[in-house]
């Protein structure tokens, strides 16, 4: 009694961002309820019983403001408003209120670092040299002979300027052409965006990922980059990678931003999970602030580009528990709107023992849409292609990002239920919805689906999984991993098997525990001896 007592009281005091799980919406994909084959904010409203009902806590739903989608979505052209083919600000609202009502908190995505080209700010800019907004932007004279300013390029290639013939000048974009940088150095954008965040706040939501969190503030002189002979990144970005993107990205003056950033939400009780493409952990973490006053947490993308094995993925583990500042909360990420699917990129067997992982490690997690049914990334035909960088760059399928953004899937039926079967969905569904979709996996006990709900019911039943201390268990098989997670009341140890076949464990840290959950779903099997049989590709949680 007194136990359960005290782990509601710490519930309590413990932020919501600390102790829940976020998913994260495209929600062009998600559910159209109009039926013009695009998500909407309605088809969302329609679909938050189901996220209630799998267990999330909060809800990060990727831009859905006025664009003119050059990326996305991620373009933006008015930072306070909803695309009308979305909804509007009414349904935003009636979404807040339905979800928060059902105990679902509301992140919005928040993309400081540029507009689109069509937004006000930025025609206005681009009128004239003596634009008062002139300086909204980052404006430059050629180099003699008329290049570019610097050496700066998009991570698809190309370089990051583009020349505007009314006044003769460059301007910067990080991204795409029509995704003009704003500049940070001038106070009048930074007020003009803290006041899109109170907008925001003002409306209801719980918190905010802000977009290229690592970039809006550029190198002053906007020096050249250095060439780089390092490590290329996951993904081979091409002359992106040849250079260290030290003055384009990661500038120090990021951290006053957020720091005067940061008062503003706490007055609001909301959070910022911050888009930060760094893999240098201590320079990760310099993101939380020096005293905690900056980020509430830099996602962490460690397990999302990890080489799929029990030493890499304990090696990246145990480095962000080390790197973290006292006090820092961590937080965990298998898959995005910008990254090929896990059960794609690592195998369906596999991609339920990552998503006990996921669920099981201390730290927040934010699971993609579709993860929870072991979605795999649709082929896209050539014709039907709608990523700019995929589109700018035909011959490199691996930069289409649209595998991973296709529609949810709800039943069996044509257009698996996200848009009328007549309706042509703005991506194509997919051939493998037969057994992947919600209708489903909801009647079959051993579903994907069935294992993400029992996991996150263990994780809310069981403190220790989600605000417990992590310590890794040695003395097990090179293809296997084991953590503890503990409380002074309660712990919980997780097994997990990368290997393809069965391997055996004993560990007295399993003695007289039972399995909680395992990823086959058909198991409860107490350990007297501490002794376990994993299957292939088998995790266990144990609990007490
Ligand atoms: C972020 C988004 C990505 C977008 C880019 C430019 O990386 O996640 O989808 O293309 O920013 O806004
Ligand atoms: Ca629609």
């Amino acid at each position: 009694m007194v136990e359960s007592h005290n782990a509601r009281v710490r519930n309590d005091l413990t932020p919501w961002w600390k102790h829940g799980t976020i998913y994260q919406i495209y929600p062009r994909s998600y559910q159209d309820d109009n039926g013009d084959g695009i998500g909407d904010l309605a088809g969302i409203v329609k679909r938050l019983d189901y996220i209630a009902w799998l267990g999330i806590d909060a809800i990060w739903i990727s831009p859905f403001y006025p664009s003119p989608l050059a990326d996305g979505g991620y373009d933006v052209s008015n930072f306070v408003d909803v695309d009308p083919r979305l909804g509007d600000l009414a349904t935003f609202d009636a979404l807040v209120e339905r979800a928060h009502g059902l105990g679902i908190r509301v992140v919005v995505d928040i993309i400081p670092n540029h507009s689109s080209d069509e937004h006000p700010w930025f025609i206005e800019s681009r009128s004239s040299r003596e634009s008062p907004k002139r300086d909204w932007y980052v404006w430059r004279d050629p180099r003699p002979g008329g290049s570019p300013p610097n050496n700066w390029i998009c991570i698809w290639g190309g370089s990051t300027w583009t020349f505007d013939e009314r006044t003769g000048q460059y301007y910067l974009h990080l991204y795409h052409e029509k995704q003009p940088d704003l500049n940070w150095r001038n106070r009048a954008v930074q007020q003009a965006m803290f006041d899109v965040f109170r907008f925001w706040l003002d409306r209801g939501v719980d918190g905010f990922r802000i977009d290229v969190a690592h970039a809006i503030m550029k190198d002053p002189e906007l020096r050249d980059n250095p060439p780089s002979t390092g490590p290329r990144s996951h993904r081979d970005f091409g002359d992106f990678d040849r250079q260290l993107h030290v003055h384009d990205r990661g500038h120090p003056d990021l951290h006053r931003v957020y720091r005067e950033l940061r008062p503003i939400l706490d007055a609001h009780g909301a959070m910022a999970i911050g888009e930060i493409h760094e893999y240098d952990w201590t320079r990760w973490a310099s993101y939380y602030g020096m005293d905690l006053d900056e980020l509430h947490m830099p996602f962490n993308f460690g397990l999302l580009t990890a080489q799929w094995n029990a030493r890499s993925v304990r090696e990246i583990v145990d480095s962000i528990e080390r790197a973290l500042p006292k006090g820092a909360w961590p937080n965990w990420v298998l898959g995005n709107h910008d990254e090929p699917r896990i059960a794609s990129r690592i195998g369906d067997a596999p991609a339920r023992v990552a998503m006990m992982l996921l669920l099981t490690l201390r730290g927040t997690p934010t699971l993609y849409y579709g993860d929870e049914l072991g979605m795999r990334d649709v082929p896209i035909p050539p014709e039907r292609v709608q990523d700019p960088w995929a589109l700018m760059n035909p011959d490199k399928p691996a930069f289409n990002r649209d595998p991973a953004r296709t529609p949810m899937r709800w039943t069996a039926e044509r257009h698996s239920g996200f848009c009328p079967g007549e309706t042509e969905p703005w991506l194509p569904i997919g051939d493998d919805v037969a057994a992947i979709n919600v209708q489903a996996q909801r009647d079959d006990t051993r579903s994907m689906l069935s294992l993400t709900r029992a996991l996150l019911q263990v994780r809310r039943s069981n403190e220790a999984l989600s605000l417990g201390d992590y310590a890794p268990i040695e003395g097990v098989p090179a293809d296997c991993y084991a953590y503890e997670r503990a409380l002074p009341h309660s712990n919980a140890v997780v097994v997990l098997s990368f290997a393809d076949e069965p391997r055996e464990l004993t560990l007295s840290a399993l003695r007289d525990m039972r399995v909680a959950a395992s990823t086959h779903m058909d198991r409860d099997d107490l350990s007297k001896d501490g002794h376990i049989v994993l299957r292939a590709h088998e995790g266990c949680v144990f609990t007490p």
